[in-house]
This record gives structure tokens, C-alpha cells and sequence, in this order.
């Protein structure tokens, strides 16, 4: 029998562990790849992929579930093996996005909003099928002098929703990601201002997931943390940041909710560990804390692999540290010590 929704968000919310998403777009993991002078071709996002997927000991003891993208949910290592035998031989859930893209909102406030919904239905059977047991759908939210405008927020709500109850059909635990982006231009913005917005796009996405008729209890938050913009005169301590950001979510998100895995969004590998250790030292909290990150998981280990298969235990040791730190920063037992060393 499959596994109910709600033990599919538990499971992925394992104390100690947490997601990695891995679900880069083509353009943007061609960006990545540029970074470090190499070609965005197949081959060399097969075997990015599988150097992380075949860490092993990451795998095993750090990761519930990892984002795909429609690529890599039906690839196959350079032996063969598919990504998917490799996850359920260390017991991780594989989840996929199904977003098509943040995209110009119209007119001229500089805003996004996420296409997709066409055809979803049909895609998410397909992805039950081939072993999806979650899903993640992005919408961006821009803070700057005239934005969020009700309007976006609304749409991007309303599109949230409607991806979740879908997913919700299909037997598939939606991750719902609403990111109020802070390494986006201009980046001027207060802590406070990013607490407010937040909150207040957080109060909007619930309202249309009970409208929707969507399940909270099958359901996981994927959000950002209250920080000021990257251009932003406010310097928060890391404990100032988390006691904000757990003050919104409190505020915010229902106990119902079984857990919230935060994205990284442009902040270093040891903020993003740091911030999420000191949230979960913070006691009494209604639903569990983990991380779903792409960048501060990947950084170091991209760049150690560097696009060659010799530098793969290099590579998966930088991966396994970070999972590591991350583990304990779920737990809140991360140490600034600890990570630099076992660096
Ligand atoms: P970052 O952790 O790099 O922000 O990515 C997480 C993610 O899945 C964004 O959609």
C-alpha cells in the first residue's frame, strides 16, 4: 500500500535529516556550470548528479528526499544504474519539481509569477508512476519600492494552492515554496521589512490552500528565512534571525503543518547552517525545522568536482560535511567549531 501523505512528510522530516534539491533548471544549472568554465552538456549534468547521489554516506544518514527535475528523475548513471534504484537503496524519497519557471508578471512593479498549472494533472500521474512520492512548486515574491503588490501576492497564492490540491490528488506530498527573495536586486530591504512581507504572503498562502481544500497535514512549507536584502544596511545577529524568522512562522503557519524545510537562498553555506541550528534551539516550537537547500549544500562540492570523475570522492567527502553540519543544525546541536575542524 502507498504510504499516506502525512507519513510521506514525516518520513522526509526524519530528525537529523533533511532534502536536497537538486532540481536546477537547464538555464540554471548551466550558470553554475559557467562558473566554474564548463559546458552545460548531458553527460557532465549526469555525472554532477551522480557524484551527489552516490554519496553514500550523505545519502544514508543526512538525506530524506531529494528534488529532481524531469531529466534526472528518469536518468541512469554512467554504469547504468538509475538515480532511482540509487536512492531507494539508501532509503531516500525522490520528489520532483513541476513548476515551469518564475516569469514577468505583467506590468511594470518588476515582479514574477510561476507558470505551470497547464496540464499538471496528467504530469504528476506520470510522475507517481516513475516513484515521485513529493513535489516542489516555486513562486518568487520581489520585495522593492513598490513591490510585493497585493495583486502578485494573490496570484502567486492562488497558483500555490492549486499546484498543492493537485499534487494532493496524485498521491504526492506538495512541497509549497513561496520565496521572498533576498539576494534579488535591489536589496535594500530591512530585516523588519522582509518579516512583514513574509508574513503577510505566508497569510495569503494558507488562506488559498484551505480555500483549495488542501490537507495541511500532507503538505510540507518550503520557505525563506527573515533576513535583510544582500544590499541591506542591517547586520541581524544569527541569533536575531532566527528569533524573527520562528516569530512569523509562529505567527503564520498552522501547527497542523508537519514540518518546514527552509531554502538557502543566496546566503553562505555556514549562515544558512548557523541560522537553522540556532532556530532549533529555540524550544517549544509546533512543527519540526529542517533544510531543503540547493546552494549551500552544493557550493563546495561543485566546485571540488570541478566536471571530473576522478575528483568524485573529493567531491562527495565536501557534500557529506555539509550534510553533516546541516544534520546537526536540524537538530540544533551545530557547532561553528565542529564545521571548520572537520572541514
Ligand atoms: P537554494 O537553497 O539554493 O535557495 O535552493 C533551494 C530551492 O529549491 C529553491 O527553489
Amino acid at each position: 500500500m502507498p504510504m499516506s501523505l502525512n507519513a510521506t512528510a514525516r518520513k522526509l522530516m526524519e530528525p537529523g535529516k533533511g532534502i536536497l534539491a537538486a532540481d536546477e533548471s537547464e538555464p540554471t544549472i548551466a550558470k553554475r556550470f559557467a562558473k566554474i568554465n564548463l559546458p552545460n552538456s548531458l553527460d557532465l549534468r549526469r555525472d554532477y548528479r551522480e557524484m551527489l547521489f552516490r554519496s553514500t554516506e550523505a545519502m544514508r544518514n543526512y538525506i530524506s528526499g531529494v528534488i529532481l527535475t524531469e531529466e534526472t528523475l528518469e536518468q541512469h548513471a554512467a554504469d547504468g544504474t538509475s538515480f532511482r534504484a540509487i536512492m531507494a537503496d539508501a532509503d531516500v524519497i525522490p520528489g520532483i519539481k513541476v513548476d515551469r519557471g518564475a516569469f514577468p508578471m505583467p506590468g511594470d512593479t518588476g515582479e514574477k509569477i510561476t507558470e505551470g498549472l497547464d496540464g499538471l494533472r496528467q504530469r504528476l500521474e506520470q510522475y507517481a508512476k516513475l516513484g515521485a512520492g513529493f513535489a516542489k512548486w516555486r513562486a518568487v515574491i520581489t520585495i522593492n519600492d513598490i513591490a510585493p503588490t497585493r495583486n502578485n501576492i494573490r496570484a502567486n497564492a492562488h497558483s500555490l494552492a492549486r499546484y498543492a490540491i493537485l499534487c494532493q490528488e496524485a498521491g504526492i506530498v506538495p512541497v509549497v515554496e513561496p520565496e521572498v527573495v533576498g539576494d534579488g536586486e535591489p536589496g535594500n530591504h530591512s530585516l523588519e521589512r522582509c518579516a512583514q512581507v513574509t508574513g503577510d504572503v505566508l497569510e495569503n498562502v494558507f488562506k488559498e490552500l484551505r480555500l483549495a481544500g488542501v490537507d495541511l497535514g500532507g503538505m510540507l512549507l518550503k520557505p525563506n528565512m527573515v533576513l535583510p536584502g544582500i544590499n541591506s544596511r542591517d547586520r541581524p545577529s544569527v541569533d536575531e534571525v532566527a528569533r524573527r524568522t520562528v516569530e512569523v512562522l509562529r505567527e503564520h503557519v498552522p501547527a497542523a503543518v508537519p514540518g518546514i524545510a527552509f531554502l538557502s537562498g543566496g546566503q553562505t553555506d555556514e549562515e544558512a547552517t548557523a541560522h537553522l541550528s540556532a532556530m532549533n534551539k529555540i524550544v517549544g516550537l509546533p512543527w519540526p525545522l529542517t533544510f531543503s537547500y540547493g546552494r549551500a549544500l552544493q557550493n563546495v562540492a561543485l566546485r571540488t568536482w570541478a566536471g571530473r570523475r576522478e575528483n568524485f570522492p573529493q567531491a562527495q567527502a565536501a557534500f557529506t560535511h555539509r550534510a553533516r553540519m546541516n544534520s546537526l543544525a536540524a537538530l540544533g546541536q551545530w557547532t561553528s567549531e565542529q564545521d571548520r575542524l572537520a572541514a
